[in-house]
């Protein structure tokens, strides 16, 4: 019986001292961590999130949009284009470098030169997957 008394004391004592945790972490919300972006470097995944839906996993633009976007696998567009211009397309979207504004900017990756670096890679890596004319 008196187990059982002392049992309750101490549950009751975790009790107040979970709600002062729960209450200190309510003081200052704004010392929440910012959630991570999932933009972190990893090309491939940034790739798939920002650019896929426009130019396609395989690079090649998807059919039926207009104008099509840019088929990364075309050899004659991969020997001209420049990495500071696919940079430049990346940062200020089509229109920063001539083309379709359709293609939007994605300037949150100004201050993330690692990312841009990592897309550029990504863009240029389609040339290797174009099967030989
Ligand atoms: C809403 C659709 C859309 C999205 C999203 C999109 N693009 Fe584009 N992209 C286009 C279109 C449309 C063009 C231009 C086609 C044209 O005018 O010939 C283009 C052109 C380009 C070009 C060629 C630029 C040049 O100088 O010729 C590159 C490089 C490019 N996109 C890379 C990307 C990358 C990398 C991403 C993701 C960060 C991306 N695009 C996201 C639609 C899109």
């Amino acid at each position: 019986m008196h187990g059982s008394t002392r049992d309750w004391r101490s549950a009751r004592w975790l009790l107040v001292g979970g709600l002062v945790v729960l209450l200190g972490c309510d003081q200052d919300p704004k010392r929440i961590a910012q959630p991570l972006t999932k933009i972190g470097g990893n090309a491939a995944e940034s790739y798939a999130n920002r650019c896929a839906g426009c130019h396609g996993g395989d690079g090649k633009g998807l059919a039926g949009l207009t104008p099509k976007p840019q088929d990364f696998t075309d050899e004659a567009f991969q020997a001209a284009v420049t990495d500071a211009e696919i940079r430049k397309a990346i940062l200020g979207g089509g229109g920063a470098v001539g083309k379709s504004v359709t293609m939007p900017a994605s300037s949150d990756l100004a201050d993330k030169p690692d990312v841009v670096d990592g897309l550029i890679a990504h863009v240029r890596s389609f040339r290797a997957s174009k099967p030989a004319p």
